[in-house]
């Protein structure tokens, strides 16, 4: 299926072989959400469902959401309750003890309508615990794709599809919306990932959807050989430029 506002085309075959650091490394996260028997948690972003198992395991009951009817699929074969819904689209009203995001609201541009559906969707007290890129994440990778698209005009405007706050901006949003915030902190976390070239295969579809199989190679090789020098070393492999942005807020 084609990427909508509502779906996305996400592969959950090709995201688990290249990208499946992502639940790994979203551990620390479900820490901070710290989970209790009995709560009922809003996951935004599930995939293919790894840290809601971990949350159930814990006790928690979540009910857990993605764009991608595949990973939706992949985590209701795990047993969870998931749902295809977008975070600006949500329609739940006090209903949650929390909310648990990772690695997915950077990919929401009208970042105040998805805190003000969180905000809604959680009881009074309950908390929003989440994780997801902020100023600086991915850097070197952004420009040199932008590179790529200026010397290719045929190509049309390098359309930036993420939202990397900063931590003051996005403390200000949360506490416009109603939120205290707890505890925010953007973190550099440089990532050992397998190849650049499946690491745009699976992120960068969107970028890359205007362009013809060809231009799509062309784009992927070029974008490549620009980071070769900037994020890759023969010792330590292809290394990206993340930074997180973690955040524990509560609803007032
Ligand atoms: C991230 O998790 O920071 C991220 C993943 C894919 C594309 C952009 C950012």
């Amino acid at each position: 299926m084609k990427k909508t506002e509502e779906t996305n085309d996400w592969n959950a075959d090709r995201y688990n072989k290249h990208a499946d650091f992502v639940s790994a490394l979203g551990m620390p996260v479900v820490d901070l959400l710290d989970p209790r028997e009995g709560e009922r948690v809003l996951e935004l972003g599930c995939g293919d469902g790894t840290l809601a198992v971990e949350i159930e395991k814990l006790g928690s009951c979540v009910v857990a959401v993605d764009l991608s009817d595949d990973m939706v699929a992949k985590s209701k074969q795990k047993g969870l309750d998931a749902h295809v819904m977008n975070v600006t689209a949500l329609a739940f009203v006090e209903e949650f003890d929390a909310v648990f995001s990772n690695a997915m609201l950077h990919w929401v541009k009208d970042s105040r309508l998805a805190v003000q559906n969180i905000y809604n969707s959680l009881q009074s007290n309950g908390r929003f615990v989440a994780e997801f890129g902020g100023e600086g994440n991915v850097e070197q990778i952004v420009e040199a794709m932008r590179e790529v698209f200026a010397r290719h005009e045929e190509y049309g405007e390098f359309d930036n599809p993420w939202f990397f706050p900063r931590e003051s901006g996005y403390k200000e949003l949360l506490e416009d919306e109603g939120f205290v915030v707890e505890y925010i902190e953007l973190i550099p976390r440089p990532t050992p990932i397998d190849d650049i070239s499946n690491w745009l295969n699976v992120f960068a579809n969107g970028i890359a959807q205007n362009l013809t199989p060809e231009q799509k190679y062309e784009f992927i090789h070029e974008t490549r050989e620009i980071l070769k020098s900037k994020i890759y070393t023969s010792k330590d492999g292809w290394i990206a430029d993340y930074v997180r942005l973690r955040v524990k807020a509560v609803k007032s």
